[in-house]
């Protein structure tokens, strides 16, 4: 038996990048998993093999976040061909960003309508079945710039550091039902989000780095296992900082 053999987890965004990591550390960990795609049917189809390679259930299924009917359709679905979800990760996020005397409402609206709306949609649709069960397990990926604010990022980082703090209040409403909702919080990692940007800003971002280098998908997974397992029962409202050191706070 493997840690999370018989949980189900549910990953959007889960094609690429950090959650294509997360789905895959599920999948070792023993999790059936579903990766929840916006486009790319494809990519997905490859996570879903290669989980489906671990030796657990997966499937793909395209769904927008930020549209709450979309989202209560996929997880009525997932629980007819899967079961109930145990196990929530919101890591499906987007930026647009520009200076806020330059930023449209539009693209506040967007950032603000996925990367906050979207977990507000999927955590309102799981967790009747999470109460029910008496255990589950929520984690939203955050940004280190939830923290810390960021040139050019003010919807992002108001989305970013909204979902830190409704987190911790759905910890406190949650917390004796036997459901945990935690953050992990990534600094720089190497990934398409970060793989647009110019040699020498790369350059400067390491200098900025303590420890000198961006993280990997699969450092930001490792944290998001561990706070799924029974090991993390005991840690709720939290978020873990996967950065390099770079907040020290
Ligand atoms: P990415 O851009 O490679 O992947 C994001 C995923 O979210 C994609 O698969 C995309 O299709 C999906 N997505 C976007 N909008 C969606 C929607 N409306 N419905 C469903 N899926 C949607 O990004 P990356 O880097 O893997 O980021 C994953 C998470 O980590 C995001 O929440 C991001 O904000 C966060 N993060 C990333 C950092 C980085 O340096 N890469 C740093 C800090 C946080």
């Amino acid at each position: 038996m493997k840690e999370l053999s018989g949980k189900i987890s549910l990953v959007t965004g889960g094609s690429r990048g950090i959650g294509k990591a997360i789905a895959m550390a599920l999948a070792e960990s023993g999790s059936d998993v579903v990766v929840d795609f916006h486009h790319n049917k494809d990519k997905a189809d490859e996570v879903v093999s290669a989980c489906q390679g671990l030796g657990v259930r997966s499937a793909g299924y395209q769904c927008d976040i930020a549209d709450a009917d979309a989202v209560e359709k996929l997880v009525a679905q997932v629980n007819q061909d899967f079961g109930p979800i145990h196990i929530v990760v919101n890591n499906a996020g987007i930026n647009r960003d520009r200076s806020f005397a330059k930023m449209t409402r539009a693209m506040w609206d967007e950032v603000i309508n996925v990367d906050l709306g979207g977990p507000f949609n999927v955590i309102h649709s799981t967790l009747p079945a999470m109460l029910e069960a008496k255990w589950g397990r929520i984690i939203n990926i955050t940004s280190l710039v939830g923290q810390t604010g960021n040139f050019g990022q003010a919807n992002y980082s108001a989305a970013k550091g909204g979902l830190h703090s409704f987190t911790m209040t759905l910890a406190r409403e949650v917390a004796r039902k036997g459901i945990t909702a935690n953050c992990v919080s990534p600094g720089f990692t190497e990934t398409d989000m970060t793989a647009g940007m110019p040699e020498k800003v790369i350059e400067q971002v390491n200098a900025m780095i303590p420890m000198g280098r961006m993280g990997t998908p699969e450092e930001v997974a490792h944290a998001v296992v561990f706070l799924a397992s029974a090991r993390a029962g005991y840690i709720t409202g939290e978020e873990i900082a996967v950065n390099g050191g770079m907040f020290m706070g």
